[in-house]
């Protein structure tokens, strides 16, 4: 691995330094700053040229500063003469608007694949895209990984039997659904409406539930609306027990608060995005579970040119 080289910016040097410790590579050198006028700055301190290189840099908020980071990161590398440079976003911003729903409005999840593409991205790796579509947005090659084998092997050791994986969405249902064939578990789904941008209502529950250790899974939590109103209705349609899973925590503020008045057994999120905020403090039972080993493992099979498609069994 003498010509992989790991970089990150600003966004979440953490899971960075977990993927580079998994891959017993270091992280390369960089300053990623601003100007003083608040512009971002940035400087390879090390030689990368000829070198396939992987910038590490998750899209959550402040998206607009780590995606103006990743942008030119990308560019310093092309100008640095890396051999190959992939953006691997653990969670990619900008995701919810992803068609014209509506007359006159963007589609910013296209607009930032253009962005990143005509930054000088080779490559893309990514994980669990808002919409799955997401991917054919890059006319460059995508890797797409998915939470679901992590989220997955924590539940089925809280969960054994009468297990039942409940999207709180139409949306989700296909992940629901993955986590159902995973855990042999039943499916089941929540009638929601969305209100506004930060209010949703829940209907119905579309399935048996009744007595069931339930786990609610969806892609992300953001407001947290979506599942506490899901937690809610599980329990009122007679739950046993309710884990609430999801891979990206983006937790805006009163999302801990919505969440814990919900009150369910657990929730369980990843490490894609940096935590913000202490859902032990507001009394939930929480667990971050890492996606370093995973993200580490499909960047070394990417520098070998070996499959990737593998890492989602
Ligand atoms: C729905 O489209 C998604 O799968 C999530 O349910 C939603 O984006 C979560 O957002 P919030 O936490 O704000 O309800």
């Amino acid at each position: 691995m003498n010509k992989l080289r790991l970089l990150s910016g600003n966004a979440h040097p953490a899971l960075a330094r977990a993927i580079a410790g998994h891959l017993g590579v270091p992280l390369t050198s960089a300053e990623v700053a601003r100007f003083p006028d608040g512009e971002t700055k940035v400087r390879i301190l090390e030689d990368v040229r000829g070198r396939d290189v992987f910038v590490i840099q998750p899209t959550c908020p402040p998206q607009n500063e780590n995606l103006m980071e990743l942008l030119i990161m990308i560019d310093a590398l092309r100008r640095a003469s890396a051999d190959r440079v992939t953006a691997v976003i653990p969670y990619y911003g900008y995701a919810r608007q992803d068609r014209k729903h509506e007359g006159r409005v963007p589609i910013t999840a296209k607009l930032v694949a253009n962005l990143i593409t005509t930054a000088g991205a080779n490559r893309v790796l990514t994980m669990d895209l808002h919409a799955t579509q997401i991917q054919g947005f890059f006319d460059i090659p995508l890797d797409h990984l998915y939470g679901t084998p992590v989220l997955a092997a924590h539940i089925r050791g809280r969960m054994t039997t009468d297990v039942v994986a409940v999207a709180p969405d139409p949306g989700s249902i296909k992940l629901a659904n993955a986590f159902a064939k995973r855990l042999g578990a039943g499916l089941a789904l929540v009638e929601k409406r969305r209100i506004s941008d930060s209010e949703v209502v829940a209907g119905n529950v579309v399935g048996d539930i009744e007595g069931k250790n339930v786990v609610i899974v969806d892609d992300m939590i953001s407001t947290g609306g979506s599942m506490a109103e899901a937690i809610k209705m599980a329990k009122k349609f007679g739950a046993n027990k309710v884990i609430a899973a999801a891979t990206h925590a983006v937790f805006l503020d009163g999302t801990i608060e919505r969440l814990a008045a919900a009150s369910p057994d657990e929730l369980v999120v990843t490490d894609t995005i940096p935590l913000r905020g202490d859902p032990a403090r507001a009394g939930l039972t929480f667990e971050v579970l890492t996606v370093a080993p995973l993200l580490g493992e499909a960047i070394k099979r990417i520098h070998f040119n070996e499959s990737v498609s593998s890492l989602f069994t």
